[in-house]
């Protein structure tokens, strides 16, 4: 694809990439994150510069500085009280033992902020509205048609979950999302809007996985419904601890698919952390979408 046509998707792919740096190191970003345990401005330690690459990727701002600086300057505190602000903890700015809590949970590897974290502000015209918590890609990014057909792509070896599940859970997530709209979604094999499918590893656009555990899958913006699952996750349809509830992460993606960025709001569909089987959407994510189309 040309720069000068997918302008949009080649952003996302830049801000999306490797989310978790560490993963090709022989330390793993957990156990980096343990040696930072309370780490506040001004201290050093080994893995600040892993930490600084891992909240740049997820779209915080921080000073372009070299990896192997390891020390926790003001502008990484700020970054990090904008991560810690983004997922509902205290703004200590300080490495604590929430946000090591957070940071360790698997979760989506689209970043946190784009362009437009803050869309619609002030609702209704009303200065004294709350904020919306929902979030859109830049440049707000739509569907210009609400019958979309999808399709699933054949499964690598070694998956969890068989095709058929895959298509069943799929439709399952996309009859949530049509709730109370004007979308209408129809199974294809042949040309389709929204095409799904387990991913290993580095699979050609720029945003390997990381094997188990941390990134469980990506999705692309309007209109472009490329959706891509970590074949290497423990993949359920019962989300039983330890394995992954399919169903949550295929309405979360679906949602990106649609035009959703990430909510700060952590009990909705659209928030970046995995934390359990979630398959109803919150008025959060019903916002966002009516907000975008106009239902
Ligand atoms: C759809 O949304 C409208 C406006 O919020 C509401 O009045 C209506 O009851 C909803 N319908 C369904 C089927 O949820
Ligand atoms: C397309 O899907 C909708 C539900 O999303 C269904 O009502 C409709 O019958 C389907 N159309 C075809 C041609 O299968
Ligand atoms: C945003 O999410 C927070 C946390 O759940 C909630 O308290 C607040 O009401 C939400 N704001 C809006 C405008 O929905
Ligand atoms: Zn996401
Ligand atoms: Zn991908």
């Amino acid at each position: 694809m040309s720069l000068a046509l997918k302008p949009l998707l080649l952003f996302l792919v830049l801000c999306a990439l490797n989310p978790l740096p560490s993963v090709e190191s022989a330390i793993p970003f957990i156990t980096t994150l343990q040696n930072l345990r309370g780490i506040s401005r001004g201290q050093n330690a080994d893995g600040v510069g892993i930490l600084r690459i891992y909240l740049k990727s997820l779209g915080y701002q921080v000073n372009e500085k070299s990896p192997s600086d390891n020390n926790f300057d003001a502008n990484d505190e700020s970054a990090l009280k904008q991560y810690q602000a983004f997922h509902g903890l205290h703004t200590s700015g300080v490495v604590d033992d929430q946000t090591i809590e957070t940071m360790s949970l698997p979760r989506c590897g689209i970043p946190d902020i784009t362009a437009t974290p803050n869309p619609n502000p002030n609702p209704n015209g009303l200065s004294s509205s709350p904020p919306q918590n929902y979030s859109y890609f830049p440049g707000n990014p739509k569907w210009s048609k609400f019958n979309l057909k999808y399709r699933v792509t054949a499964n690598p070896s070694n998956v969890a979950v068989s095709l058929n599940v895959l298509r069943q859970v799929l439709s399952n997530a996309l009859n949530t999302w049509r709730q109370n709209n004007s979308f209408t979604f129809n199974e294809t094999t042949g040309v389709s809007d929204i095409v799904a499918g387990f991913q290993r590893l580095s699979h050609g656009d720029g945003n390997p996985f990381d094997g188990r555990g941390g990134v469980l899958a990506h999705a692309f913006a309007p209109q472009d419904g490329r959706m891509h699952l970590d074949a290497d996750e423990r993949w359920s349809t019962t989300g039983i601890s330890p394995t992954i509830d399919l169903e949550t992460v295929c309405l979360h993606e679906l949602g990106h698919n649609l035009g959703l960025g990430h909510s700060n709001d952590p009990n909705a569909v659209m928030a970046p952390t995995y934390a359990g089987v979630r398959r109803t959407l919150r008025q959060d994510d019903k916002d966002g979408l009516n907000n975008l189309y106009g239902f």
